[in-house]
């Protein structure tokens, strides 16, 4: 069964209103979108199981609850998912990272993989796969499938804004991923941009045009 979570909480919908405003400035976006991917970090990783321990508290002995050992790795798509890793980061110090460069040609709209470097283990990781941008799904489905070439099964998606259009490609040929997004919006524009999005993603972070 396919799994779409659109994270609502108000302070990452309040944050994504000044992401999308195209008079934030690039210092302030790149803020913005670390601290909401942040955000959705700590939505993402609910599920995550825990173990009890044995700890002693200054007045007496506690049975309480630590993260059971997971094997975590996180897999930006160059080059804006980098503008969301370090918030993730934040909550998951301990994870490895893995890149995906995958570039959308303009005409196509196909994406381009131009690199790729994984952790060794990659396949005995749960993987959480991070971009802001889930617009044709087009560099999603081609990140998945690199990462499914190579062995891995457990795959989750972070976008801050999807299009409908995107989660039913993604979903489409990779339903046992679950995507994670903090706004579903209305729809792609001719030239595959998201609408009412927010505009260039990769260029809003670094301020290239
Ligand atoms: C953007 C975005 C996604 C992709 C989404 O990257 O960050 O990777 O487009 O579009 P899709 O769902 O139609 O594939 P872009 O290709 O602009 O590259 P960049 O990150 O290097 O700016
Ligand atoms: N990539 C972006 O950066 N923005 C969009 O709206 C679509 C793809």
């Amino acid at each position: 069964m396919e799994k779409l979570v659109v994270c609502d909480h108000p302070l990452i919908q309040h944050k994504l209103t000044f992401i999308r405003d195209m008079r934030t400035n690039t210092k302030d976006f790149r803020e913005l979108v670390d601290e909401v991917a942040t955000l959705m970090a700590y939505e993402i990783t609910r599920d995550i199981p825990l173990e009890s321990i044995t700890v002693q508290t200054p007045v007496a002995e506690a049975q309480a609850k630590v993260i059971s050992g997971r094997m975590l790795g996180l897999i930006p798509i160059l080059r804006a998912g980098l503008g969301m890793l370090d918030g993730v980061l934040k909550l998951l110090p301990a994870a490895k990272v893995g890149h995906v460069g995958l570039f959308r040609d303009p005409q196509t709209l196909q994406p381009v993989e131009y690199y790729i470097k994984l952790p060794t283990d990659v396949q005995e990781r749960e993987l959480i796969v991070i971009d802001p941008m889930l617009a044709t799904g087009g560099s999603a489905i081609a990140a998945i499938d690199a990462l499914k070439k190579r062995g891995c099964t457990q795959i989750k998606m972070m976008n801050l804004i999807a299009a409908p259009e995107g989660v039913k490609a993604v979903h489409a040929v990779h339903p046992d991923v679950d995507i994670y997004v903090a706004a579903m919006d209305e729809r792609l524009d001719e030239h595959g941009y998201i609408i009412p999005g927010l505009g260039d993603a990769g260029d809003r972070l670094y301020g290239t045009k």
